[in-house]
């Protein structure tokens, strides 16, 4: 499948991104997917790249070992590689796997508008692009899979509203370089707007946190809990990294009110089984990281693919596939995450 031309670049490549490459290798943990680079390559094979933002929360170990798992079972071959969070970084990883001549790469991207030149370079290379989980901006995106962001917003925001709606309320959002992230702000807002307006609910914070890192989350819950002198009666977290930094900043004041969540960790829904966290939004990994690599082994080899809807994205409506989220509570965590084997019960205990 991959031509000449893209082996002949792979040589000069290899030799300027190797020594690079070396010091973000930490972060990924099998043997497949080190960042040797692989020169004795199955011409016959559909070969896909697999560009990860990061592997910071649990949930970006599951994508990857369930697209490597599907990709394989497909017949093709996989590499992935993960940027730490570094921009330069995950554009280097992805000219990488350009010049090693993947068919096809699939992006997670760091920050939504750099990545658009992974675009730009795969589309010169004649490699289709898809985005994964996070949209990329303001490019010409061939195909885009995630779950709806906006639902997961509206989720958590209605789930707070069954516990308390009325009060001071702290939003405590995810990193605001990724689309993700605003979206679920969007979705929560549209819930919470109608209080708002009412003058039932105050928003009395209100911000992103870099990089979803819980300690910045933590950070901005005692900042809140300090202009409001511990006067919150809610919060929503946009992630359960996030809920974990705003419920240690609670615990430290002894206060303990309804904190939202996304992702399902382990930690998280030990944290709902103890009372500290109300809920979290379940995406199973598995779906999507399968869809998602059935529409890459499916571009590499040029066949038509069936989308569902579009999404603008700045420049274009990208052929879209935007999975449903679900919502767990103290009630329904067996016949969800347990049931379908996304947490073993014996992680709980
Ligand atoms: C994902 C979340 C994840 C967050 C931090 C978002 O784009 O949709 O599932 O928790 O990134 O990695």
């Amino acid at each position: 499948m991959r031509n000449s031309i893209k082996k002949g670049l792979l040589a000069s490549v290899i030799i300027v991104v190797l020594s690079f490459l070396g010091a973000c290798s930490a972060d990924i943990k099998d043997e497949d997917s080190t960042n040797k680079v692989k020169l004795s390559l199955d011409d016959n094979k559909i070969y896909v790249g697999f560009s990860l933002d990061t592997l910071a929360e649990d949930r970006w170990y599951k994508d990857k070992d369930a697209f490597e798992t599907t990709i394989k079972e497909l017949g093709g071959e996989v590499k992935t590689l993960a940027a730490n969070g570094i921009d330069s970084v995950q554009i280097k990883q992805a000219e990488l796997l350009i010049a090693e001549g993947v068919d096809v790469l699939v992006v997670v991207p760091h920050n939504a508008e750099v990545t658009s030149e992974i675009v730009e370079k795969a589309h010169k290379a004649n490699v289709k692009v898809i985005s994964y989980d996070r949209l990329i901006k303001n490019a010409d995106v061939d195909y885009y899979i995630s779950y709806d962001n906006k639902a997961v917003g509206k989720l958590q925001a209605a789930e707070i509203l069954k516990k308390v709606d009325k009060g001071n309320f702290a939003y405590i959002g995810g990193a605001e370089t990724d689309n993700n992230a605003v979206l679920i702000k969007e979705g929560a807002m549209e819930v919470l707007k109608p209080y708002i307006d009412k003058g039932q609910i105050k928003l009395v914070f209100d911000k992103y946190t870099e990089e979803w890192e819980p300690k910045k989350a933590e950070i901005s819950m005692e900042e809140a809990l300090k202009e409001q002198k511990n006067n919150i009666q809610a919060v929503i977290a946009a992630n359960d990294g996030t809920a974990g930094g705003v419920i240690h900043a609670l615990q430290k004041n002894n206060l303990n009110v309804p904190v939202t969540g996304q992702d399902a960790e382990v930690a998280a829904i030990k944290r709902i089984l103890a009372g500290t966290q109300t809920m979290t939004v379940y995406k199973p990994i598995q779906a999507i990281a399968k869809n998602a690599a059935e529409i890459a082994m499916k571009a590499g080899k040029a066949e038509k693919i069936e989308t569902t809807t579009t999404v603008n994205n700045g420049k274009i409506d990208v052929p879209s596939i935007l999975l449903d989220p679900v919502v767990i509570t103290k009630s329904n965590i067996d016949e969800t995450v347990i049931k379908d084997q996304f947490i073993k019960k014996e992680e709980l205990e």
